[in-house]
């Protein structure tokens, strides 16, 4: 109890400190001191952004960022690092628009537009940077103005140029009609009594971020927008008198933070003509009968592409078009950032079912696939793969595949395909499915080959598709989950391992010595059993001719180890270990025995499959699916 009460205490008088109360007097003198303070709101915004740390990172000097970006130089912001992935470049491109802006660049006059297909981020996006509103420092503004103004614009046009040396700040703006009123009947033109205040950001509040969903077209009311004029004060007051105005539109409490425009071009265009003279002259109408308003602020605007084709094909749009900044937000085309959403969003809801190994690499492969243009020169996985920033060695080719050239021959790249939002409304149906709150890329999969069936696209398309999800991911995951399986198995078979490590080096040591081999049991003398050699080097191609080199090298590497304390095991000499391994699994046919016949199992094999079992929970599967997965590869793994 004592504790709450002393947090909100501690709170609520740290609030009050960073809370400045005062008269324009004062607030000339803190400008004085920190000439940065009346920033206009895309400074604001960009330093808000930059504030928090960026990290620039050379990409060639990382063999993953460099397959992928090559020479660039790439930045991440910490401000949206936790919660954007594979968009780098969009978001650069965003955070140059504020740079571009804040130093009064054309940019500070135009609309920052978003377009994208759906699910792709836009939103999202929209949300941080008005988060990082809310989180910045308040602002100080006219006490009562229900446009919280910049106070600096009390300052009569005659004194600015004085001003603006003393202070070291370039005054920009005008007072808004209420304000003025109140300049002239409530302090008698002193404008340095005028009181000034702190103020914050607040989405919920609708302080600094204005919202302006599609409005019925219909109804275009512009008092959406810039307010109206409040009829029951008409009997109060005459119609030119700023008291009647509610200035409660967007773009009114957008001031100084930002107005976002949802579906943009779902608007009138009369409706948007606000729009643009808030960005090219500054300044937004005022209901009524007053004078246009001095508007100061970051205006988004977002729209999927189909309705921005639309817009754009009309030209009597040309005027609009001409004060957009467009910034593409296609999807997302790196498997592993694609995954990382994934886990975002399940980390933020109220998913707790147990979800298998590899269920959102299958799921996000498909996103991936869906994405992707098709390529004359690789197939769609290998393309995955390799914009994935992963080493591809295809074989046969002769020559690497440069990730650029892909890219040259599909540009319009990630505007098209599955969404995210399709991809976790299957996973939340697959745990809706499930029988014991665990799901796992074969459920996964099923659910998301019905669902591609129920798609409204063409036929075409729907073949692409379900050849990734039965075809291409399918075999994908089989190749992943045979080498799965198959290391938990070996593990269980850790003795065999050991026995086979041994006997090879007994048996190549006596070869390259031409010395003979005691039996341990029967103390008899034998020849190196060259045909038991044979059979492991089989295993990584060795000929026969190579075949004495390799056992020699064997030998004298364990024998350096040894000499140098080292301990050895199956494990040291990366050939050999490869090749044991590969013996083994060539008794993978009695693996899948081991998990099918369950009710036949012996002593031994029961022991096989049980410590295979506790190897695979070890890797993150459950009693539920590591059954499952168990019993799939019994029935689809090792088929030759
Ligand atoms: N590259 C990405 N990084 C992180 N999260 C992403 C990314 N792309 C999409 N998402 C997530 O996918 C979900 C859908 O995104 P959002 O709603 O922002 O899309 P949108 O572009 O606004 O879509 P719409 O056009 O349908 O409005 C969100 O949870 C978002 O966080
Ligand atoms: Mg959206």
């Amino acid at each position: 109890m004592a504790h709450f009460e002393e947090l909100i205490k501690r709170d609520r008088n740290e609030r009050k400190k960073d809370n400045f109360k005062g008269t324009f007097l004062d607030y000339l003198e803190i400008v004085k001191k920190n000439p940065a303070i009346p920033m206009l709101a895309h400074e604001r915004m960009y330093k808000t952004i930059i504030d928090r740390g960026v990290e620039v990172i050379n990409a060639s000097e990382h063999p993953r960022l460099r397959r992928i970006y090559g020479n660039e130089m790439i930045k991440r912001y910490n401000f949206f690092k936790k919660d954007f992935f594979g968009i780098d470049n969009v978001l650069m491109r965003i955070v140059q628009y504020f740079h571009a802006a804040a130093m009064k660049g054309e940019e500070s006059r135009q609309v920052l537009y978003f377009v994208g297909p759906v699910g792709a981020g836009k939103s999202s996006i929209m949300e941080a940077l008005k988060k990082g509103l809310e989180a910045s420092n308040p602002i100080y503004a006219l006490k009562g103005c229900p446009m919280r103004e910049e106070p600096l614009h009390l300052v009569p046009n005659h004194l600015r140029e004085e001003f603006e040396g003393l202070l070291g700040v370039k005054i920009e703006g005008d007072l808004c009609p209420v304000c003025r009123y109140r300049l002239k009947n409530e302090y008698n033109g002193e404008f340095e009594r005028f009181p000034v205040e702190t103020v914050d950001f607040s989405i919920r509040s609708r302080k600094g971020v204005g919202v302006v969903p599609p409005v019925d077209p219909n109804n275009q009311d512009t008092s959406v927008l810039v307010g109206s004029v409040d009829i029951s004060k008409l009997d109060l007051f005459s119609e030119d008198d700023p008291r009647v105005l509610s200035l409660n539109g967007a773009f009114n409490v957008g001031n100084r933070g930002m107005v976002e425009f949802i579906e943009v071009f779902k608007n009138e265009v009369e409706y948007l003509h606000t729009m643009i003279t808030a960005t090219q002259e500054k300044s937004i109408p005022s209901p009524g009968k007053s004078s246009m308003i001095y508007f100061d602020g970051i205006i988004l605007a977002h729209s999927n592409e189909a309705e921005w084709n639309k817009f754009k094909a009309d030209h009597t749009n040309e005027a609009i078009l001409d004060r957009i900044v467009k910034i593409e937000v296609p999807y997302c085309l790196e498997l592993d950032s694609e995954i990382k959403i994934y886990k975002k969003i399940l980390s933020r809801s109220n998913f707790k079912a147990h979800i298998a190994p590899h269920t959102i690499k299958v799921a996000s492969m498909f996103a991936i696939l869906s994405r992707l243009a098709p390529s004359n020169k690789v197939g769609p996985l290998t393309k995955l793969k390799i914009y994935n920033g992963e080493e591809i060695v295809e074989q046969g080719a002769t020559k690497k595949i440069d990730i650029l050239e892909l890219r040259e021959e599909a540009q319009r790249e990630g505007m098209t395909g599955i969404s995210p939002r399709f991809i976790m409304k299957v996973l939340d149906q697959a745990i809706a499915e499930s029988e014991y709150d665990c799901i796992n890329p074969i459920s996964v999969l099923e659910i998301l080959i019905k669902a591609v069936k129920e798609l409204s696209i063409s036929d075409d398309e729907k073949k692409r598709y379900l050849n990734f999800l039965q075809n291409i991911i399918k075999k994908e995951y089989n190749k992943i989950l045979e080498k799965e399986v198959t290391k938990a198995f070996i593990h269980g078979y850790k003795e065999q391992t050991k026995d086979l490590f041994n006997n090879y080096l007994d048996h190549a040591e006596a070869y390259v010595n031409k010395t003979k081999i005691k039996d341990s049991s029967t103390g008899e003398e034998l020849e190196p059993d060259e045909e038991f050699l044979r059979s492991i080097e089989e295993q990584i191609n060795i000929s026969s001719t190579a075949a004495k080199g390799f056992r020699q090298d064997v030998t004298s590497y364990m024998f350096y180890i040894m000499r140098n304390g080292g301990q050895i095991d199956y494990t040291c000499y990366q050939p050999l270990k490869e090749a044991i391994e590969k013996k083994l699994t060539a008794s993978v046919k009695e693996l899948s025995r081991v998990i099918t016949q369950a009710k036949v199992r012996d002593k031994e094999q029961g022991e096989k499959y049980n410590t295979m079992v506790e190897e695979m929970k070890k890797n993150g599967y459950c009693e539920h699916c590591c059954n499952v997965i168990l019993k799939y590869s019994a029935n689809n793994l090792w088929k030759d």
